[in-house]
């Protein structure tokens, strides 16, 4: 499995712990950046690993801000693109078995580091159920 990674200044250490647990576990995983905490813009990055994912380049991704909202918006407008701010291990479990979540978000700002990387987990361990959850997020893309 592919995946890209990103985040702004209020998600760079999620970022960078998230990169290391994934890559001791084998993943193959690209930083988008950014390369330091300095102040900077969540849409830049949202939209490069929303693009990403979108286009086939790579199977997941992952965001991180402050609070996740901001890096939710922006990763949603790009077609295709299913990003799931999941706070809990239950959510990041529906987000991947009911709607297929591609791109997962983070709150750095909002919880901690082990909750961060169990949801993490859970989430990359999840696959999607099919069925009538397809039905539903092929309704979300004929919009
Ligand atoms: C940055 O201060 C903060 O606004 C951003 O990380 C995010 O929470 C936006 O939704």
């Amino acid at each position: 499995m592919k995946i890209i990674i990103a985040s702004d200044h209020a998600g760079f250490n999620f970022k960078k712990m998230i990169g290391t647990h994934l890559e001791g576990k084998g993943i193959e995983v690209t930083d988008a950046g950014p390369d330091n905490d300095n102040s900077c813009d969540y849409p830049e990055y949202a939209f490069k690993v929303a693009r990403s994912v979108a286009e086939g380049r790579y199977d997941r991704g992952v965001l991180i801000c402050g609070t996740g909202l901001g890096m939710s918006y922006a990763a949603n407008r790009v077609k295709g693109v299913r990003a799931a701010l999941c706070q809990t291990e239950t959510q990041a479990r529906l987000s991947r078995a009911h709607n297929d979540a591609n791109v997962l978000v983070l709150a750095e700002r909002i919880m901690g580091p082990v909750l961060a990387l169990a949801i993490v987990d859970v989430w990359l361990e999840t696959g999607f159920d099919g069925g009538r959850h397809q039905r539903r997020i092929d309704l979300i893309d004929q919009l």
